[in-house]
């Protein structure tokens, strides 16, 4: 568990520096309301980045915490850096999220296996977070 907790830490640490950089460069409609979406996605997975890393620590796993390191381990396929349009924003990130819900939900049964409760839990507000977005981008595009 310890190796699968540093890589979904590393994971969310790129996934906070993607969103960010897609809410620079967005361009296209609608802006206004994707800019300031992407600026609470963000927002919202750097509170989990700490809660990540100090449930690691409160369990007694050490988390990697050098950026060689996270950028080493995460599965996460970094942003361009160049302007890009909101359906490909969209297209990228809902598969993110995908990814990431498919992370903590194993994360889940491996600590339900190993009788770690607070992992476990943890893992619960993740997998709920996860699911409400990607629910909610899936709407946004019917
Ligand atoms: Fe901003």
């Amino acid at each position: 568990m310890k190796n699968k907790m540093n890589v979904l830490l590393s994971d969310l640490v790129l996934f906070y520096h993607k969103l960010q950089s897609y809410h620079w460069f967005v361009k296209g409609h609608p802006f206004f309301q994707v800019h300031s979406k992407l600026e609470g996605y963000y927002d919202e997975i750097k509170e989990q980045i700490d809660e990540v890393a100090e449930t690691m620590l409160m369990t007694g796993i050490k988390p990697v915490s050098k950026v060689s390191e996270f950028a080493s381990l995460s599965k996460i396929t970094e942003a361009s850096g160049d302007y890009v349009e909101t359906k490909e924003i969209f297209d990228n990130i809902l598969s993110d999220f995908s990814y990431l819900l498919k992370s903590v939900s194993e994360i889940k049964s491996q600590a339900d296996e190993e009788s770690n409760y607070l992992v476990s839990a943890k893992m619960d507000g993740l997998i709920e977070s996860y699911s409400k977005t990607i629910w909610m981008i899936n709407q946004s595009r019917l």
